[in-house]
């Protein structure tokens, strides 16, 4: 049965799984306005819940889709991002992972 996670709410921490992917914003990653390009930390993201959903799996995953992915606030050179997640549904050939 899919777990029902609580959404994060504005100013307060809500954290759910563990810590996949930490890292430090650097110069190369922003866009053209200067703040982080969002497309790096999705990255990020993916390669976290690969590495979640290989966790599960214990074999070789492939990312099938993307949903629901929102930019809350814009991330800068020298922020340190992290990627928390966690399965939140397994299914016969298939692992979905929140992050
Ligand atoms: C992922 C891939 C192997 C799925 O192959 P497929 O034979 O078409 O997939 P199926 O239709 O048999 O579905 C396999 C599982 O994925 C799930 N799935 C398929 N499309 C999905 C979607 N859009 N969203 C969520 N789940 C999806 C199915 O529900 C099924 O899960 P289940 O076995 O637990 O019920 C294939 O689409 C692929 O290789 N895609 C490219 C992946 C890629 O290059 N990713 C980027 C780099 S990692």
């Amino acid at each position: 049965m899919e777990k029902k996670l609580e959404p994060a709410k504005e100013g307060k921490e809500v954290i759910p799984g563990k810590l996949a992917v930490k890292v430090i914003a650097m110069p190369a990653d922003t866009n053209a306005d200067g703040d982080i390009f969002g497309g790096w930390i999705l990255s990020n993201m993916d390669a976290a819940a690969a590495l979640i959903a290989r966790d599960r799996a214990k074999t070789r995953v492939a990312t099938v889709a993307i949903n629901n992915m929102t930019f809350h606030r814009p991330a800068s050179v020298g922020d340190c991002i992290e990627c928390w997640g966690e399965v939140v549904k397994v299914g016969t050939t298939s692992v979905t992972v929140r992050i």
